[in-house]
């Protein structure tokens, strides 16, 4: 359910362009030197043949350049590439953990393969088990949601805040039965939930919160970095996020009972913090989902880098919240005052009553003004996927629900918010190779497309 295609990739030519020299600062995408944008927005639209809101283009995205290159030079020199310190040889995996947790203090960090891997670590530790609910949302990616069912759990889907577009917390309490176990709150494109509102439904209903910061590195929820506030973190580091390894995934507690438990779940519950290698005693079943010594090495390099980057989205993103404000039939994202939003992309959505025209015809009408819009984001809540509607995720069946374990019927389940959100929802990636004026270009065509769409 990703998409990556919010940037184009960086190509050799960018490299060249850019010049070492230029690469050394962090973050390192050079903002390009737009002039400001015409405000005017009564001008003929560009597909009409007016002139185009957005004059400048974006720098050259690069993401990573002599510092990546000469830690994982550091790697390949080390006797192993394994992420365990065992032996005391391996310094990545070590080196990452420590800056991870400067970022997000947690005192159990476990490095994993994917964001996927992560949040199926932490829903094995949270010890989900047959027909254990967990409440989560339907706008999300898949790997969300597969950890929960490959623990035999039963995804729960709750509605949405209209411009949060994160979980409303009165529609997770009233989806709290008594076979709730927990909530995965998705801070979805780099918007921090209501924290303090989830965190307080959890402590009267005794759930876990697990913390879904895959599209969120660098956002805080009050000063508090996301990930440091549930009671387990997990975060991607797969290409297109904010920072990455290719692919790669953390998953942090300081949970007495979760944080420790998290290393097994991760590594074929090998007891690595207590007997060692002992997956021929493990009580438990887990996969293999460690991540090497090379990725830790680039990831940690990256996560250098994160601060930069987080500031700069952050910046830009709030610039074109306050563009757009007040444009005719536009619901800009909704983000705390005290919060800071990263922006992983930028979504906002059309009060189609207040418009002539279909979203088609406004994004169509945008990319003519040279924003790079496209309409919504996952086609459909998670749980109209089909093997949701036919309940058959195993091998085209359900054992919990045939053993009725549980009664969930995904073809009842109805989220209007989020299905609201994805309908009149337009995305705009951001990124921090764009600089302000570029950025401003952007909510200039927004509302001047808006101005000519109004009803
Ligand atoms: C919100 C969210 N959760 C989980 C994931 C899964 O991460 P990964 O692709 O690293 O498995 C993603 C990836 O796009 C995501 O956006």
């Amino acid at each position: 359910m990703n998409r990556p295609v919010t940037n184009r990739p960086v190509t050799r030519r960018d490299f060249a362009a850019a010049g070492l020299a230029a690469l050394a600062a962090a973050p390192l995408g050079r903002a390009a030197e737009s002039k400001p944008a015409p405000a005017d927005d009564t001008a003929r639209l560009a597909k009409d043949g007016g002139p185009k809101a957005v004059t400048g283009k974006p720098g050259p995205w690069v993401r990573w350049d002599e510092r990546e290159r000469a830690q994982l030079a550091e790697a390949a020199a080390q006797a192993s590439l394994f992420y365990w310190q065992g032996r005391g040889a391996n310094k990545q995996t070590a080196l990452f953990v420590e800056r991870f947790k400067a970022y997000c203090p947690r005192e159990h960090v476990v490095t994993c393969s994917s964001g996927t891997a992560a949040l199926h670590v932490a829903v094995a530790a949270a010890g989900i088990g047959p027909g254990d609910e967990v409440i989560t949302t339907p706008i999300t990616d898949i790997g969300t949601i597969t950890g929960i069912l490959f623990q035999q759990g039963v995804p729960v889907f709750a509605d949405l805040g209209a411009s949060s577009y994160n979980l409303d917390p009165a529609a997770v309490e009233r989806c709290i039965t008594p076979r709730t176990k927990a909530i995965i709150a998705v801070h979805l494109a780099g918007a921090p939930c209501d924290m303090d509102a989830i965190m307080a439904l959890a402590a009267r209903h005794r759930l876990i919160v697990i913390e879904d910061c895959a599209q969120a590195w660098g956002a805080r929820y009050r000063g508090k970095p996301v990930g440091s506030i549930g009671h387990v973190a997990c975060y991607s580091l797969m290409n297109s996020k904010h920072i990455g390894a290719g692919d790669g995934g953390v998953v942090a507690s300081s949970d007495p009972k979760i944080g420790p438990a998290l290393l097994k779940f991760a590594d074929k519950g090998n007891d690595r913090l207590g007997a060692g290698y002992t997956w021929d005693k493990t009580a438990v079943l887990a996969s293999n989902y460690r991540m090497s010594e090379l990725q830790a090495a680039f990831a940690a390099v990256q996560l250098e880098r994160l601060e930069g980057i987080a500031a700069k989205r952050a910046a830009l993103g709030r610039s074109l919240i306050e563009a757009i404000a007040g444009a005719p039939g536009i619901l800009p994202p909704a983000l705390g005052a005290e919060d800071r939003g990263t922006f992983w992309f930028f979504y906002f959505r059309l009060q189609t009553e207040r418009l002539r025209g279909t979203r088609a015809q406004f994004v169509e009408a945008l990319r003519a003004e040279g924003a790079p819009a496209s309409a919504g984001y996952i086609p459909v809540p998670v749980y109209r996927l089909p093997y949701f509607q036919n309940h058959g995720f195993f091998a085209g069946r359900w054992p919990i629900k045939e053993l009725g374990l549980t009664a969930m019927d995904y073809t009842k389940v109805r989220c209007p918010e989020a299905e609201a959100i994805l309908a009149t929802g337009i995305q705009v990636p951001l990124n921090e190779s764009m600089d302000e004026a570029y950025v401003r270009g952007i909510g200039a065509a927004i509302r001047k497309v808006a101005r000519h769409f109004a009803a």
